[in-house]
C-alpha cells in the first residue's frame, strides 16, 4: 500500500529526503509561510502522515478534512498545544513531537536572551551604533551581574534542566526550580532547591520558563506573580507566549517593577496575524529584548528536528511505534 504524506511547510532537506526516499508520495508546502486554514485543510486531504508545525492547528475539524487513513501528525516542535490530542488518541491517530535535539538550542538562546537583558546588550548596540559613544564613562549603561545569583526554573523537563546546567556549571548560580514532581537526582547534581512558584518567585534573581502550554499553565505568571518577583529580577520566557500574562508583563516592566524581561514567544501566538498593539508596547521599553520565536533556530538543530518529525512518519506508516510519540494512540 502506499501511503500519502504531507509537510504543511518546508523543513531542512535532512528530513525531506528520508520521506522522498521512502517510496511513499509526498506533497509539500513550497510558499514561503503558513498555510492558511482553508489551504491546511485543503492540502491534508487523504493524507496517511502529516508533518506539522506549531502554526498549524490540529483539532476535529482537521481531521475530519483529512479523512479516516491519517495515521500520524508529526509535529516539527518539542510543544505540541497546537495538537488536540484526545480528540488524535480517539481516532486512532499517533501525535509525535521533536524532544531533546533542541534542548541545547533553546537553552543557549535562553541565556543569549538572559544575558542581553541583564547587560543591556540591545540597547548598547543601538547607542553605539548610533554614535553616541563618546568614550568611557563610570556609569555608563550599567547592567547587572548574574555571576553567582540566583536561577529560579519553572518546569523541570529537558529544556529546564540544559538551562540549570549553564547556570550552576558556568555561572556558579543557585538553583531553584518548581515543578510537578521532584527530581532527586537532579537536586543532587546541580545542589538545586524545590520550591512552590511564589517562594521561587520571591528569591529568584532570574526566572526562567520551560512549561509546555496546558490550560494550567496558561497566565501561570500574572500581575500576582509578578509583584513577588524582585525589583532586580529578569523574566525570560522561551516556553509559550500565553504562559505569561503580556499585558501584565508591559505594565511590571514600564514601571519597573522587574528589571527587564527576554521574550522569544508572544501571548498573540500561533495565530499568523498578530496583535501588533501589544508588541508596540513591548518594543518601547528599553528593558524588554525580544527575539521572534527562534529559540530553536540553530542549523544544526532545525536539520535534527527535520530528521526527528521525518522518522516519526516512516516508524508510524511501517506500523511500529513512533520513537516520539505522544499519546498512547
Ligand atoms: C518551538 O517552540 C517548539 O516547541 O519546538
Ligand atoms: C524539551 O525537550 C523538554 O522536555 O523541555
Amino acid at each position: 500500500m502506499t501511503f500519502h504524506i504531507v509537510v504543511t511547510r518546508e523543513i531542512p532537506n535532512a528530513g525531506l529526503q528520508l520521506l522522498s526516499r521512502s517510496g511513499f508520495s509526498l506533497t509539500v508546502n513550497r510558499k514561503p509561510r503558513a498555510l492558511t486554514r482553508p489551504e491546511l485543510l485543503r492540502m491534508v486531504r487523504g493524507a496517511h502522515a502529516v508533518v506539522t508545525q506549531l502554526t498549524d492547528r490540529v483539532d476535529r475539524t482537521f481531521i475530519a478534512a483529512a479523512g479516516p487513513q491519517l495515521r500520524i501528525v508529526a509535529n516539527y516542535a518539542v510543544g505540541y498545544d497546537n495538537i488536540d490530542v484526545t480528540e488524535c488518541a480517539k481516532h486512532g491517530i499517533a501525535v509525535t513531537n521533536t524532544p531533546g535535539i533542541l534542548t541545547d538550542a533553546v537553552a543557549d538562546h535562553t541565556f543569549a536572551l538572559l544575558l542581553s537583558v541583564a547587560r543591556r546588550i540591545v540597547e548598547s548596540d543601538r547607542f553605539t551604533r548610533t554614535g553616541r559613544f563618546s568614550g568611557w564613562a563610570p556609569d555608563l549603561l550599567l547592567g547587572l551581574g548574574i555571576w553567582g545569583k540566583t536561577l529560579g526554573i519553572i518546569g523541570l523537563g529537558n529544556i529546564g534542566k540544559a538551562v540549570a546546567h549553564r547556570a550552576a556549571r558556568g555561572f556558579n548560580m543557585r538553583v531553584l526550580y518548581t515543578d510537578q514532581r521532584r527530581d532527586r537526582a537532579f537536586e543532587r547534581t546541580y545542589r538545586a532547591r524545590f520550591l512552590p512558584l511564589p517562594r521561587l518567585l520571591a528569591e529568584a534573581d532570574v526566572v526562567s520558563l520551560h512549561v509546555p502550554l496546558t490550560p494550567k499553565t496558561r497566565h501561570l505568571i500574572g500581575a500576582k506573580e509578578l509583584r513577588r518577583m524582585k525589583t532586580t529580577a529578569i523574566l525570560v520566557n522561551t516556553a509559550r507566549g500565553p504562559v505569561v500574562d503580556e499585558s501584565a508583563l508591559i505594565r511590571a516592566v514600564a514601571k519597573k517593577t522587574i528589571f527587564g524581561a527576554g521574550l522569544d514567544v508572544f501571548e498573540c501566538e500561533p495565530e499568523i496575524t498578530c496583535d501588533l498593539r501589544s508588541h508596540r508596547l513591548l518594543a518601547r521599553l528599553p528593558n524588554i529584548v525580544l527575539t521572534p520565536h527562534t529559540a530553536s533556530g540553530t542549523t544544526e538543530a532545525r536539520a535534527a528536528m527535520a530528521v526527528s518529525a521525518a522518522t516519526n512518519v516512516l516508524t508510524v506508516l511501517r506500523g511500529r511505534r513512533a520513537p516520539n510519540a505522544v499519546s498512547g494512540a
